[in-house]
């Protein structure tokens, strides 16, 4: 999850809780205007369906659900842990525009009463939702018992580490909301006590990130935190610049997610049995490229997308190769090589924002089809294509999609 952006409706629900009597029971519960806060603060987990009657995937969905709180509330059975819940969105129109609803039905992941962009993607059966739930009760922070086990562990793509004083603590809890929040997109350890006195300075609490070592030029592959540790805001935008890296990897299990972020995508296609072109891509944008935020940079292995490769006229044996799919068409950027250059992947990016790509494409075709060709083919007139990644936004095999700007004439 990338929060910049989407962290404004990320909010506390702040009112007082008066007495908590809402027990889970095994069904899913009807959730409205009046008792969601309660719900969604008293409880760990909460998944909540957003539907109407009229929508078919809605209707599909109903006795799945059903059955699959009556299973997860089997396995969970204690009060506060995890709760499945639904919002008939013709009833609650309020409550659809709080969450952004686009389409139905829609599954929000809310933790510890935090609401976020985050939601259910996953397989619509009991056994993908009873799993899904297992997976995310687990503690998300790891303890280590040893130096040794410390030295040893994982970095993969980063990891956040706890020298802790101990566990009761109400800096220990917001490490913990931080990482629950977090836990798809980086690892938390923790370790406590005597073991990690040496670590950190005495009676104090301290928090690490160490990098992926394989990324060169890493500006800071470990650093410590050292704004407030009982910010819970503060604390996910350090994580979140650490952990999720300016450039990721798409795949069909995230790329629907990655295109509702609503940025542009920056591709990078390449050949998995020539992997340096990634790490060329990302030193590149690390170097030259590490303020922008209007693109989402992407690695996609050229195989599996070789369609959108197939259609810009590219095969297997051109990659790497280098596009920007804006969701309305696809560009491809001249020469991989130029990369390197300082500048010139940022004025391709640009270019795309001004409509300067948009409006050469068009006279480029319009040259063309005069046959008077005044554009110097050296000059690599940007060629457009209809956008492939558009493919990969919520389908309507799926969802029923809505237009909710349609609301506010
Ligand atoms: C740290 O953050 C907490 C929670 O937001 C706040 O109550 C506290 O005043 C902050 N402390 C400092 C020193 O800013
Ligand atoms: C949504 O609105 C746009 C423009 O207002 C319109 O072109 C489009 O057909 C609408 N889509 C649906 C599914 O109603």
């Amino acid at each position: 999850m990338k929060v910049t952006g989407g962290f404004e409706i990320l909010t506390r629900l702040s009112f007082l809780v008066t007495q908590l009597t809402l027990a889970a029971g095994n069904s899913v519960v009807v959730v409205t205007h009046e008792n969601l806060e309660e719900i969604l603060v008293s409880n760990e987990l909460v998944l909540l369906s957003f539907y109407t009657d009229w929508c078919r995937f809605s209707q599909i969905l109903a006795p799945i659900f059903e059955e699959a709180a009556s299973k997860i509330h089997q396995k969970f059975p204690e009060n506060g842990r995890v709760i499945l819940g639904k919002i008939n969105c013709d009833k609650e129109e309020e409550l659809a525009d709080k969450f952004d609803i686009l389409k139905y039905p829609t599954i929000k992941i809310i933790r510890n009463g935090l609401i976020s962009n985050q939601e259910y993607r996953g397989q619509r059966s009991v056994e993908a939702f009873v799993q899904f739930v297992e997976k995310e009760l687990l503690d998300p922070i790891e303890e280590f018992h040893s130096v040794d086990e410390l030295k040893n562990a994982e970095v993969g793509n980063g990891i956040v580490i706890g020298y802790f004083v101990s566990k009761d603590h109400a800096e220990y809890d917001t490490y913990r909301k931080v990482a629950s929040l977090m836990r798809n997109d980086c690892r938390f350890l923790v370790g406590f006590g005597e073991l990690t006195k040496d670590l950190r300075p005495p009676g104090k609490n301290v928090l690490v990130y160490r990098g992926d070592p394989s990324i060169p030029n890493q500006k800071d592959y470990y650093s410590e935190y050292s704004g407030n540790m009982t910010s819970f805001k503060e604390l996910t935008f350090w994580v979140d610049k650490k952990c999720v890296p300016l450039v990721r990897e798409i795949n069909f299990d995230n790329a629907e997610e990655l295109s509702e972020e609503g940025l542009p995508f920056v591709l990078l296609f390449y050949n998995k049995h020539d992997l340096g072109a990634i790490q060329e891509f990302k030193t590149a944008i690390q170097r030259h490229l590490a303020d922008e935020n209007r693109v989402n940079f992407l690695t996609a292995d050229g195989e599996l997308f070789k369609h959108p490769l197939y259609h810009m006229g590219m095969s297997m044996g051109d990659l790497p190769v280098v596009a920007i799919d804006s969701f309305i068409h696809m560009y491809l950027f001249p020469r991989f090589e130029d990369i390197n250059q300082p500048g010139v992947l940022k004025k391709f990016i640009d270019d795309l924002f001004s409509g300067a790509l948009h409006y050469n494409f068009h006279l480029a075709l319009e040259a063309q089809e005069k046959s008077e060709s005044t554009i110097d083919p050296a000059e690599f007139p940007p060629v457009a294509h209809e956008s492939k990644f558009k493919e990969l936004k919520p389908s309507k095999h799926r969802y029923t999609l809505i237009n909710r700007s349609k609301d506010e004439l």
